[in-house]
């Protein structure tokens, strides 16, 4: 099947889809997005991502249609007919001449694409992972999902090339999130993770993990993880909806506990995957 691109309402060939040179997201980052993981053929947490895109697109004024952009979103995910992918959704304030303040003139210009996607490698799963602090040196609407970027493009740089996985950002002392996951720590049993602010994005990923670390009684904080506490930690994970939940098995080149994936993500990423399973009605293949 030939990769389609959903442009402003309109499907058309990859080759096909053109926005103009003066688009507000080329030129200000003037956008907000989404990626929806897609199961078995059926997009796992649908809802609740079209609601952060909602809320994201509430919080720089975009006017959007959600229920039609929910509508073509399935269509387009029938359409392109993979069974293990992901959905990009862009939204910018459209194309109009460069000046700051938004334009009278211009309309929102939305952009799906569906992709092939991979659950995280079994090496991964098995070996777990390893991360770098950074200095959060972002502004303070993290909570908005923006495809302004360049701050989480330039720590995942540093992550890769210092042979990273991830980079976890740290504000005034305190951890926030991955460059492009949230991140989560373990201390004599009890899960901690930082609270929802603007500070960091409230990931779908890690809504689904609190619910279902409450369902498995497995004690939970959100609250403010001190960056000098993240040497004694038992365990540490990241989760995005691409990650899945990842074990974290090395941070800042010390070890993390023994130096493999716990206990406490174990069980948490047998119940993610169960809870996969129950909406998509995927196989449970992967649990290592
Ligand atoms: N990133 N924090 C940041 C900064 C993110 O970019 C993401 C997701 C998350 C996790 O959110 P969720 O669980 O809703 O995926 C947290 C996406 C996957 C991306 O940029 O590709």
């Amino acid at each position: 099947m030939e990769q389609l691109v959903y442009l402003n309402g309109e499907v058309l060939p990859y080759d096909q889809a053109r926005v103009p040179v003066e688009d507000r997201g080329f030129q200000f980052g003037d956008g907000i997005y989404e990626v929806i993981r897609i199961y078995a053929g059926r997009p796992f947490t649908f809802e609740e991502h079209f609601e952060r895109l909602r809320r994201s697109a509430a919080e720089i004024r975009l006017p959007l249609d959600i229920a039609r952009l929910k509508a073509d979103a399935l269509a387009l995910i029938t359409q392109q007919g993979l069974a293990e992918a992901t959905l990009y959704l862009q939204a910018t304030r459209g194309a109009a001449l460069r000046a700051h303040a938004f334009p009278t003139t211009s309309q929102p210009t939305v952009v799906m694409l569906v992709r092939p996607a991979q659950p995280p490698d079994e090496a991964l799963l098995r070996t777990g992972v390893r991360c770098l602090t950074v200095p959060d040196d972002r502004w303070a609407r993290c909570h908005i999902k923006s495809t302004n970027l360049l701050s989480n493009v330039l720590a995942k740089q540093q992550a890769v090339e210092a042979g990273c996985y991830e980079a976890i950002y740290l504000r005034d002392g305190y951890m926030t999130e991955g460059a492009s996951t949230n991140s989560w720590a373990v201390f004599d049993g009890v899960l901690w993770t930082a609270p929802k602010s603007n500070y960091l994005l409230g990931g779908i990923t890690r809504e689904v993990l609190l619910q279902l670390a409450r369902e498995d009684s497995i004690p939970v904080r959100e609250e403010p993880v001190a960056a000098h506490q993240l040497p004694h930690a038992d365990e540490f994970m990241i989760s995005s909806t691409t990650s899945e939940l990842l074990p974290v098995v090395e941070l800042d080149g010390r070890p993390v506990g023994n130096g493999r994936p716990g206990p406490l993500w174990q069980r948490l990423f047998t119940r993610f995957q169960q809870r996969i399973t129950a909406e998509c009605g995927r196989g449970l293949a992967r649990i290592p």
